[in-house]
């Protein structure tokens, strides 16, 4: 069975007072952890806060990282110390990072394997363009980002990883994928995980929807059969709409 996820991604938004108001209004209300893995993606300035806070049932995750332990990376932040900031998750290769920071399949890569050598668990954001869909090559993007993404990954890690699929055309546009789309588009992600490892892993793998996700569509994305959940942006900042999203999660079981 696997485990349901409504992972939110804060982004550039709240400074630390809001964000810890956020985490005391939610904490009690949340589904318990045994039933879903709720989890907030925060700005690396507030994570040691959130995670001193965080409760029982909600989890605190990074939004990037680099992949070196140390070294002269002005402004940069290593595995070493999102880890010591005790968050257990990190964003990687959100398709923000690819856009505007030259972020790669390859670099997306060397953030994975060094996420998962310093037991941080990776959410790895994949998605095609609205020009790439047009051209029907959606299959076509997610194949190199999925393959080039898990090269040298261990199939033993494959339960501390999280797959996002998140067209970027639907990202903060209120354009959210069709759930037929999406699942599709999930499915089609399953089956690389299959081609890469074998059934077991890929029917194991968690693979979530994202862009766009609201209180008013998620119930019909997270009842179909490849998605195991969502990654939020905008409706995860207000606390209500977080907790109505963690609680329409748990409503359904993946077998
Ligand atoms: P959105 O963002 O829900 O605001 O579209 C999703 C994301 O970028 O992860």
């Amino acid at each position: 069975m696997r485990k349901p996820v409504i992972a939110g991604n804060w982004k550039m938004n709240k400074i630390r007072d809001e964000a810890l108001q956020f985490v005391y209004a939610v904490g009690e209300k949340l589904p318990s952890n045994s039933q879903l893995d709720s989890i907030i993606c925060a700005p690396a300035i507030i994570l040691r806060d959130l995670v001193k806070r965080q409760g029982d049932n909600l989890r605190i995750g990074g939004q990037n990282m680099h992949a070196k332990e140390c070294g002269a990376y002005t402004g940069e932040i290593s595995p070493i110390m999102l880890k010591s900031t005790g968050v257990e998750y990190v964003i990687l290769g959100h398709s923000e990072r690819r856009q505007y920071f030259n972020e790669t399949n390859e670099t997306v890569n060397e953030k994975v394997l060094a996420a998962l050598a310093n037991d941080l668990r990776p959410i790895i954001c994949v998605g095609e363009s609205l020009e790439e869909r047009e051209q029907n090559k959606t299959n076509e993007v997610l194949y190199e980002q999925v393959t080039k993404a898990f090269v040298n990954v261990d199939p033993k890690d494959i339960d501390d990883i999280i797959i996002a699929y998140e067209p970027i055309w639907a990202i903060g546009t209120g354009k959210v994928a069709s759930s037929d789309m999406a699942d599709e588009a999930c499915g089609y992600i399953r089956s690389l995980i299959e081609k890469i490892f074998d059934h077991s892993i890929a029917e194991r793998v968690r693979i979530l929807y994202g862009g766009s996700v609201s209180t008013a569509t998620v119930d019909e994305l997270m009842a179909k059969e490849h998605i195991d959940g969502a990654l939020v942006g905008g409706a995860s900042l207000k606390e209500e709409d977080f907790i109505r999203l963690c609680e329409s999660a748990v409503k359904v079981q993946k077998v």
